[in-house]
C-alpha cells in the first residue's frame, strides 16, 4: 500500500549570499515519494555551523543557491513510495540531509532512516543528531578514547562540543573544554574544567592543568592555533581536527583553509614523532553507501540509547518556529548561546 497524495510544504529558501534576514519562506506541493523514499513530517530540525557558513557561501561542498538549507531533522513519517514499508508510517525517526531540512515536510530515503527511541523528544533527539554522530566518531573512532584519557574540546559549548564534552565524561575520560567566560559554569555542570579561549594564556592554562600533555584534542576552529592543539598532544596522543571556523569570515576561495588544513594535518600525521592528526569528515566512506549507512544508523542509535537514559542532557538553546528562522540564525551566530538552536514547526 501506498500513499499517493501530495503533500504541500513550506520552505526556508537560501537565496544567495545574504544576511539572515534575507532567508525566503516559501510554499510548495512536495512531489510524491518514489520508490524507496518517505515523507518526514519535520517536529524538530536545527542551525548547525555548516549553515552559518553557508549563507556566507563557505561550506566546503554546499550545492549552488537558491536551496533550502537544514543539515538534520528529526519527523514523523506520513508517507511511504510504491512498495514501502507502511509500518514506517506514524513513527519518528531522524535523518541527516545535508540540505534541505528546514521545512514542513521533507523527502528522504527510507534508507537513511533511524528510529528515535520512546519518551525522547523531538527538540531533545535534535541535538545529537548530526552532533552525535560526529562526537561520537571522532571520540571512538579515531581518536578512540579510553577510561583515564585526557582530552580537550574547543568550542565545548557548541552543539558538537557540548555533545563530545558529555560523550567524553561517559566514557570515563577528563575533559579540559574551552569557552568564553559566560559559558563556564554551563561547561563545568557537563563535568570539564572550563579554559576561556580567549584569554591570550589559554595553552599555558591547559598545560597547567594537563602537564604531562593530553590524549587527544578536538580542534573545530583550525587556522593557525592547530598548531597549539597539535603541540598539546603527549606521545600517542591524537589531533581529530574537524572544522575551520577561525576562517569563516575571510574573503577568498573557501576551500583553500580546508586544503592548508589536509596539508598540514598529513604531514603531522605521516612524520616519525608518535602522535596522530586526522580530519574528521561526516561524509568519509558515503561511496561506499551500505556501510556509511550502518555505521551511521549504529553509532546514533547509541547516542540516542544514552539520551533516553538521560546520561546525555540535551543541550538545547532555543526553541524557534521554522517561519523564523532568520531570528534563529540570528541568534545561533551571536556567540551567546550554549547548545543547539532547535527550529519547530
Ligand atoms: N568535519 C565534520 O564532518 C563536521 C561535522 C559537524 C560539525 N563540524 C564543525 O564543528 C564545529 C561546530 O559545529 P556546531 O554545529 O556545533 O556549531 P555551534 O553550535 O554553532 O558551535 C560553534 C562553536 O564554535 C565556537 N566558535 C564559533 N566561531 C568561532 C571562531 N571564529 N573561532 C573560534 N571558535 C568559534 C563557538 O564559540 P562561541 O559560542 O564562544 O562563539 C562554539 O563553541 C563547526 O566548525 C563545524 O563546521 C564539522
Amino acid at each position: 500500500m501506498t500513499n499517493p497524495v501530495t503533500t504541500s510544504t513550506t520552505e526556508i529558501v537560501l537565496p544567495g549570499v545574504v544576511d539572515p534576514s534575507g532567508l525566503q519562506v516559501c510554499a510548495r506541493e512536495l512531489p510524491v515519494p518514489v520508490a524507496g523514499q518517505v515523507v518526514l513530517r519535520m517536529e524538530a530540525t536545527g542551525v548547525s555551523f555548516a549553515e552559518q557558513q553557508m549563507r556566507r557561501g563557505k561550506y566546503y561542498d554546499q550545492p549552488p543557491f537558491p536551496f533550502v538549507p537544514g543539515y538534520d531533522l528529526v519527523g514523523t513519517v506520513t508517507a511511504v513510495g510504491p512498495g514501502g514499508d507502511t509500518d514506517l508510517v506514524g513513527r519518528r525517526f531522524a535523518a541527516v540531509t545535508k540540505i534541505g531540512a528546514w521545512a514542513t515536510h521533507v523527502l528522504v530515503e527510507a534508507a537513511d532512516l533511524v528510529p528515535v527511541p520512546d519518551g525522547v523528544s523531538p527538540a531533545a533527539a535534535e541535538t545529537v543528531v548530526v552532533n552525535g554522530i560526529t562526537a561520537w566518531q571522532m571520540l571512538h573512532r579515531l581518536a578512540k578514547v579510553r577510561s583515564g584519557n585526557v582530552v580537550v574540546v574547543l568550542g565545548a559549548n557548541g552543539g558538537v562540543g557540548s555533545t563530545l564534552v558529555q560523550l567524553a565524561r561517559h566514557a570515563g575520560v577528563r575533559v579540559i573544554g574551552t569557552a568564553s567566560p559566560r559559558h563556564h559554569d554551563a561547561v563545568r555542570a557537563l563535568g570539564a574544567t572550563p579554559v576561556d579561549y580567549r584569554e591570550p594564556g589559554m595553552y599555558h592554562r591547559v598545560r597547567a592543568l594537563a602537564p604531562d600533555g593530553v590524549d587527544a584534542v578536538f580542534d573545530h576552529v583550525g587556522g593557525p592555533g592547530v598548531e597549539r592543539s597539535w603541540q598539546l598532544l603527549r606521545r600517542g596522543g591524537t589531533l581529530v581536527s574537524y572544522g575551520t571556523a577561525a576562517t569563516k569570515d575571510e574573503a577568498g576561495n573557501s576551500r583553500l583553509p580546508v586544503l592548508k588544513l589536509f596539508a598540514q594535518l598529513k604531514l603531522w600525521h605521516t612524520l616519525p614523532n608518535h602522535r596522530s592528526a586526522y580530519f574528521y569528515n561526516f561524509w568519509a566512506g558515503h561511496r561506499n553507501l551500505a556501510a556509511f549507512r550502518r555505521n551511521l544508523a549504529q553509532d546514533l542509535t547509541q547516542v540516542f540509547r544514552l539520551l533516553a537514559d538521560g546520561v546525555l542532557d540535551p543541550q538545547i538553546a532555543a526553541e524557534i518556529p521554522l517561519a523564523e528562522a532568520a531570528s534563529a540564525l540570528t541568534l545561533a551566530e551571536s556567540r551567546t548561546v550554549a547548545g543547539k538552536v532547535i527550529l519547530v514547526p
